[in-house]
């Protein structure tokens, strides 16, 4: 049984994606601990709410320093003890230390074809705004491996997109979305449950 642990910032549409594929049995095997938001009026924690599972508010707000807020959001990423944490639309920076200790066990999507289009200042619609300025006919999105750096560590699946001539980053980022974010998340997670992606050790 893999046990897993979603960490939200926003609207949790894939979140959502993750709790669909698991009713319907495309992702097996897999128990979701909890959902951590570091943002308490996140719509992703009413979706974790009515799908019974816990929901957890960790915010960078509720502490004096950003060391005070890594040490607690580590010390309770520890306490749920997860074989792998996802970063479903995720806005915080991850503490080095609990990369460290779930090292090969993080994953993120990121809403491009990576390397194009990622690290600083390449989040939400802004990715979509770059790929649209840059001309590109084809973008998609990115599951990899969490490292120390932003987007950078290996890559486990991609899915091009289409760019439509007419396009507004809202629109873009709406199919990139649906046809691939929603498509490639739950199935390396499925993936991972299955053994088809190893982990790194405990
Ligand atoms: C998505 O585009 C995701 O790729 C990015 O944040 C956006 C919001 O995701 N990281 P969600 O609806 O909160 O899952």
């Amino acid at each position: 049984m893999l046990k897993m642990v979603v960490c939200v910032s926003g609207g949790g549409t894939n979140l959502q994606a993750i709790l669909d594929a698991m009713q319907d049995g495309r992702i097996r095997d897999t128990r979701l601990l909890a959902v951590i938001s570091n943002n308490a009026g996140a719509y992703a924690l009413q979706r974790a709410q009515a799908a019974g599972v816990p929901g957890i508010c960790i915010s960078p707000k509720n502490y004096e320093s950003r060391d005070e807020f890594n040490e607690a959001f580590c010390d309770r990423m520890k306490e749920l003890q997860p074989d792998l944490i996802v970063l479903a639309g995720f806005l915080v920076s991850i503490p080095p230390r609990m990369v460290e200790e779930f090292e090969g066990r993080i994953i993120n999507i990121h809403p491009s074809l990576i390397p194009s289009f990622c690290g600083v200042g390449y989040y939400g619609l802004k990715v979509h705004e770059g790929a649209l300025a840059r001309g590109v006919k084809l973008t998609g999105a990115t599951v990899h491996f969490v490292d120390n750096g932003m987007d950078t560590g290996p890559i486990l699946s991609q899915k091009a997109v289409q760019v439509e001539p007419e396009d507004t980053p809202e629109i873009l980022q709406k199919r990139v979305m649906e046809e691939a974010e929603w498509v490639i998340l739950p199935q390396v997670i499925a993936d991972i449950a299955e053994g088809k992606i190893p982990l790194g050790k405990k």
